[in-house]
């Protein structure tokens, strides 16, 4: 991309944010969107100089299909009438990874704008340099309507960088008609009998002349996706969640077990291609009416917003199955922050509050879907309406949640996922055997965060993996994460 292409996209107006960066071919979206930061905001700031009015620019992990921005818009219009600011939304990259190293550029470069970031709930500790501390901005109430455990995975070095608007929780959707037909009165209770489920019910629609249906699709991308699907195999096995008392504790026999079941489901009840799926690939085959189950987050219930093959009564919400030991279910979900070097940070909290805040999340809701971060919220007749599954995500949240390490390694937490992800996906694609691959990984692990494994005969844990591996710490990483 030419500068000058930026500049003068940059210099037409404030406006041509979006559409600009619509434009932007993926692999030039990075240095693309970096160049023109840094000339659009002069731009901008030269353009609403003379104008009373402030504009504030908001980049979100949010579609960039048509009727989801209209809805957005929606919403940031209601913000300029009630405070006379304007607001640009900015897309995002698709992926959190290819998201964070986006924020990260902008912010640790000292750009100006965007004024307000979507947070997602790993990276707090990743980005908490560059963000304000919300507590001088948000009245003390406002802060404690939230989940707690949200707020405090917020909260790094007693500063809170992100307001809540968001809650994830991964769950399990099936087809409540092809339950019935053959002979199902409840969801799978555990992996096991999914997998029974799902062979069954494949094989018969596929002797009904479905050959392309299949029994269960999830999340197994090379990618962040894949961590959150893996944490809920292995913490439900009794394999831990990766990192435990300042240990790494990857390495154990219930992981192993917990890896090798989903290994066998690639090409057996899940498409081979699962290997290469994010949550929309998984969504639109289960949409399509293609899957009996799919793991997917309680943000991929749209209601109306999405129209596919199968209708409202042909499917249901459950927890996930459980395994040896539990039912888990990774936490996922968002958080507004605005940043350090914002030229508005009142206005900008201004706004944070408003699209974290109560009414806000409400409508947001029923019109686009999502899990509120307010408790109270899930009791409101309006958004029980909205979502009859409010019930079962509050339950979910509440009895099995587990939360990715990202508290705990700060800003290592990039180099933890990557390592763990691809160790996943290389057992999931048959290119290393499970024990090996842990073993490698536990090594990898201890390197990348400098924390030690349990001794021989330790238990780690409530299930205590005593069976642990004995692997001998790399040299020269006894330095330990704070
Ligand atoms: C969802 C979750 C987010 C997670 C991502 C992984 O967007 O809300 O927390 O990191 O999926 O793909």
């Amino acid at each position: 991309m030419r500068h000058t292409d930026v500049e003068s996209a940059a210099n037409s107006s404030c406006t041509e944010f979006p559409k600009f960066l619509h434009n932007l071919g993926r692999r030039s979206f990075l240095s693309g969107l970096a160049t023109f930061m840094v000339v659009a905001g002069q731009a901008c700031r030269r353009a609403v100089q003379p104008d009373p009015e402030i504009t504030l620019v908001l980049i979100d992990q949010t579609w960039l299909d048509r009727s989801f921005q209209e809805r957005r818009n929606l919403e940031l219009e209601q913000f300029t009438k009630e405070t006379g600011i304007r607001v640009k939304l900015l897309p995002a990259p698709e992926g959190a990874v290819e998201t964070l190293d986006t924020w990260r550029n902008l912010l640790e470069s000292g750009a100006k704008i965007p004024d307000v970031y979507a947070v997602d709930v790993i990276w707090p500790g990743i980005l908490a340099e560059n963000l304000l501390d919300l507590q001088a901005f948000v009245p003390a109430q406002e802060i404690a309507s939230h989940f707690p455990e949200l707020i405090a995975n917020n909260t790094v070095n007693g500063k809170l960088v992100a307001l809540p608007c968001l809650v994830d929780v991964g769950l399990l959707f099936y087809r409540s008609d092809l339950l019935r037909h053959y002979g199902y009165s409840t969801p799978p209770r555990t992996w096991e009998e999914l997998e029974t489920m799902a062979a069954r019910i494949q094989a018969g629609e596929r002797a009904k002349g479905q050959k392309d249906f299949w029994g269960f699709v999830w999340e197994g991308a090379s990618s962040e996706a894949v961590t959150c699907n893996a944490l809920e195999w292995q913490v439900s096995e009794g394999g831990g969640p990766i990192i435990e008392k300042n240990m790494v504790t990857v390495n154990n026999p219930e992981t192993r077990r917990a890896l090798e079941r989903a290994a066998r489901w690639v090409g057996t009840i899940s498409p081979p291609g699962v290997v290469t799926y994010k949550e929309w690939d998984a969504y639109n085959i289960w949409q399509a009416g293609q899957a009996a189950f799919m793991r997917n987050w309680a943000t991929s219930h749209f209601g109306e917003l999405i129209q596919g093959a199968i209708t409202k009564d042909q499917f249901d919400i459950a927890a996930l199955p459980r395994g040896r030991a539990r039912i888990a279910t990774t936490v996922g979900g968002r958080a507004y922050a605005v940043s350090q070097h914002s030229l508005y940070p009142r206005e900008a909290a201004t706004l944070v509050r408003f699209l974290c805040r109560s009414d806000t999340q409400l409508n947001r809701i029923r019109k686009i879907g999502g899990s509120p971060t307010i408790s109270e919220l899930y009791n409101d007749p309006g958004m029980l309406a909205a979502n009859p599954y409010f019930s079962t995500i509050l339950k979910t949240y509440r009895s099995d949640r587990v939360l990715r390490p990202s508290k705990e390694t700060g800003k290592r937490y990039p180099d933890l996922s990557r390592a763990y992800y691809r160790t996943i996906h290389d057992v999931l694609e048959g290119k290393k055997a499970a024990a090996s691959a842990l073993s490698d990984l536990q090594t990898e692990l201890m390197q990348i965060t400098g924390l030690n494994a349990p001794g021989p005969g330790a238990s780690s844990g409530p299930q205590g993996r005593s069976a642990m591996l004995r692997v001998e710490p790399p040299r020269g990483t006894d330095q330990k994460v704070t």
